[in-house]
């Protein structure tokens, strides 16, 4: 055997089951003790499984709430106080800054409580208990059992399911599908609906750094902000009253002022979004080779576009800021994904380890009877959807994230949609909301910037995606306009009223019965219901049919991982449902010879300043603190800590999660994960996949000393549980 080819081998064997290893892995809080105690007190865990999750006393869980959906918050004091990311909270802080009281660049600090500013909209959940139901979801499911039956017995299982479980009147029941469908949870939740702004910090301590900086350690940034939740006189959940008081609730989090180091043991708790750990190989090429690539391009196309004009006019360049800031976000997500993909070998690991599968099942007869064809099929659905996928793909981009001029269509088309269905009160309604949101999308719109990215997506959808999938109006309009994208650019944009707030509310005020015939006239409506209509005879269709197998086969594969390696251990993939990520606090190696250490330091923030500049301008006061070296008892050694990095397995949605000690102690505050392992989500490779978090001293240091809110600090319990 050549050298190679043990070196290859070996690499293999490293991977050969897919056993998580310790760092890896998001994992259910109810059943930690019987999977995951035993390691996490091996990693350095003084805490029992049930002080994190129980149901019958006050453990962490309780102190983890759901921040709008999407992110996750914590509670750090007994009065409800509650803790997220400042990207977390930027739409309430953007929403109630004016041009006298601008949040977002000087800050906010509510110095007592009727100071706090309700947050109309935002709610936050707190999980009252989880408990498998898989049983009773699966009843009636045979092994003969069609793939479109199955799905309607689970639904009607469900619904009686949640009829019938216990619950408070305040309490709410969803049911969940885990491991792809292999198993379910029920999940009893309560929501709170009065939420208050208390605190944030500038954009330019909170988003240090801003877009350079992103997905990106070393790292600088004070991404946090304070919220409270306020609940009735019995504490339960109400609507906003100025009667409402800081809620009580059954546990929150102290904050321990005594820092980490190297090796010290880290547990993330939140609601991680969505990840893809158990894909076969051909997915995993699709994404990497496919999919990611044609994102990006999209994206990239958008961007540069956005760049070029928002560096020519400052009015522009506060327009966009956080448009660009979206969609750059993922832009630069996914290309460190395909780097880190590729770099990891990620799909010859994975071929491996089908390899081994393959021996397995091919070891008994029965399991040969069932899951033989079970990747090569896969793998052959994988080829069939590549086509319309990547149809899809670039619709949604385009559709749905980077032409305003579609995004206005969509809305509108909808409000149609809902007279159809559901007549002139409910029109009126959405009309009413629709109205608002006009005004502030308006605000930010520039017409210029809109046409020349249509172009250019346009241009790019013409010529890269099958003919197929061109809807006969846009075949129309490349004749007429001799195949030029920017005199068709041109053409959509002068005769569509969607780019004129004024032009279109008074066009809205046609009766709604006549509305749908009157904007069918309109170029930039035609083209967008020729694409919404083209998507639903073409893309949806075809992909759905294909979809489904693929899904069914991705459930059977995980069910058959299970069988085939029964010591392995595995965790469901993130589906935005509470889980516990554990690992170290730990440097790594990016590249050859260079190790970056686990922590940052204000010092840090001093070296990367940038006089003026829109990502790296430091405010005044805080590098006066600097000099000063006032940093009262949240320095180290003379030093102020600002991030550190960790071995927790984490994705989108573990924003605003808390980093907890091994005693249960708040140490941090996750917001981002390091360039080299943003593959995580498909991929986790413990020695270059890290996620950063805010270390606890800088917040205080921030609240206390920079914004002279140290009343906030007071309200909070701070411990020292190294001395
Ligand atoms: N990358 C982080 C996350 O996925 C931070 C995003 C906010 N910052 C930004 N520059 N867009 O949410
Ligand atoms: N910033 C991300 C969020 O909004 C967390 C980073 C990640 O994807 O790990 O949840």
């Amino acid at each position: 055997m050549n050298k190679s080819r043990l070196l290859a081998l070996l690499f293999v064997f490293s991977f050969l089951s897919k056993n998580a290893m310790a760092g890896e892995g998001m994992w259910l809080p109810f059943l930690l003790k019987s999977l995951n105690e035993k390691e996490m007190k091996s990693m350095g865990m003084k805490m029992n499984a049930e002080d994190i999750y129980s149901v019958n006393k006050g453990s962490l869980k309780d102190a983890i709430g759901h921040f709008n959906g999407g992110c996750t918050s914590e509670i750090i004091s007994d009065q409800g106080l509650l803790l997220t990311n400042h990207h977390c909270g930027f739409g309430f802080i953007q929403r109630y800054s004016t041009l006298e009281k601008n949040y977002i660049k000087e800050g906010f600090w509510a110095m007592d409580r009727n100071e706090e500013i309700p947050c109309e909209g935002l709610f936050v959940t707190l999980i009252s208990r989880m408990e498998d139901v898989t049983e009773k979801v699966m009843q009636g499911i045979k092994k003969k059992t069609k793939e479109a039956d199955r799905q309607s017995i689970i639904d009607k299982n469900i619904n009686a399911l949640i009829a019938s479980l216990p619950k408070e009147d305040y309490e709410k029941v969803t049911v969940k599908p885990f491991f792809k469908g292999n198993q379910y949870i029920a999940i009893v939740t309560v929501t709170y609906n009065d939420i208050r702004m208390v605190g944030a910090p500038p954009e330019s301590i909170g988003a240090f750094g801003k877009d350079t900086d992103n997905w990106v350690w070393p790292r600088h940034s004070g991404d946090f902000a304070l919220f409270r939740i306020y609940a009735d006189e019995n504490n339960l959940p109400a609507e906003y009253s100025a009667n409402n008081k800081p809620f009580k609730p059954k546990h929150f989090l102290p904050v321990s002022l005594d820092g980490v180091e190297e090796g010290d043991f880290t547990l993330v708790f939140g609601f991680p979004g969505r990840t893809n750990e158990y894909l076969p190989s051909s997915a995993v090429k699709q994404i990497k080779d496919v999919l990611d690539p044609a994102r990006i391009s999209i994206r990239a196309a958008a961007l540069k576009i956005m760049d070029n004009y928002m560096r020519s006019d400052d009015k522009i360049k506060l327009q966009y800021a956080s448009k660009f800031a979206r969609i750059a976000n993922y832009w630069k997500k996914w290309q460190g994904e395909v780097l880190g993909l590729n770099k990891s070998k990620a799909v010859e690991k994975k071929q491996a380890y089908e390899e081994k599968f393959m021996k397995q099942v091919n070891q008994k007869r029965k399991s040969k009877k069932k899951y033989a064809n079970l990747l090569s099929d896969t793998e052959r659905l994988y080829g069939e959807i590549e086509e319309v996928a990547l149809a899809r793909e670039y619709y949604n981009e385009i559709f749905f994230r980077n032409v305003e001029l579609f995004r206005i269509a969509n809305s509108l088309t909808r409000m149609l949609d809902t007279y159809d269905a559901n007549g002139e009160e409910a029109f009126y309604k959405q009309k009413a909301r629709l109205d608002g949101a006009l005004s502030g999308f308006y605000k930010n719109y520039n017409v210029d910037i809109d046409r020349d990215v249509f172009g250019a997506l346009i241009e790019k959808y013409h010529k890269e995606i099958p003919v197929t999938y061109h809807p006969e109006l846009l075949k129309e309009e490349m004749l007429k306009t001799g195949g030029d994208y920017s005199i068709l650019a041109n053409r959509i944009f002068k005769y569509s009223i969607l780019t004129d707030e004024t032009q279109l509310k008074k066009f809205l005020e046609t009766p709604p019965g006549m509305l749908r015939q009157a904007l069918s006239v309109d170029h930039g409506m035609k083209l967008a219901m020729a694409f919404s209509e083209m998507y639903k005879e073409q893309i949806s269709p075809q992909y759905n049919e294909l979809n489904e197998q693929i899904e069914s086969n991705n459930r059977t594969y995980l069910k058959a991982q299970m069988e085939m390696f029964p010591d392995g251990r595995f965790y469901p993939d993130a589906n935005s449902t509470l889980r516990v990520a554990y690992g170290n606090v730990e440097g790594y190696e990016p590249k050859d010879a260079v190790r970056y250490h686990n922590k940052t330091y204000l010092k840090g923030i001093v070296e990367k300043h940038v006089d003026g500049d829109y990502e790296f301008d430091a405010p005044d006061k805080l590098l006066e603190l600097y000099e000063s070296k006032d940093f009262g008892e949240y320095a180290e050694d003379g030093k102020l800590p600002v991030n550190f990095i960790g071995s927790n397995h984490t994705t989108g949605g573990n924003s605003g999660s808390p980093a907890i000690d091994a005693h249960g102690n708040l140490i941090g505050l996750n917001f981002d994960r390091a360039w080299e392992g943003t593959m995580s989500d498909i991929n986790y490779d413990r020695s270059i996949c890290r996620n950063i978090m805010v270390d606890i001293r800088y917040v205080l240091f921030i609240v206390d000393k920079f914004a002279g809110a140290k009343h906030l600090v007071d309200e909070m319990k701070l411990v020292h549980p190294k001395k």
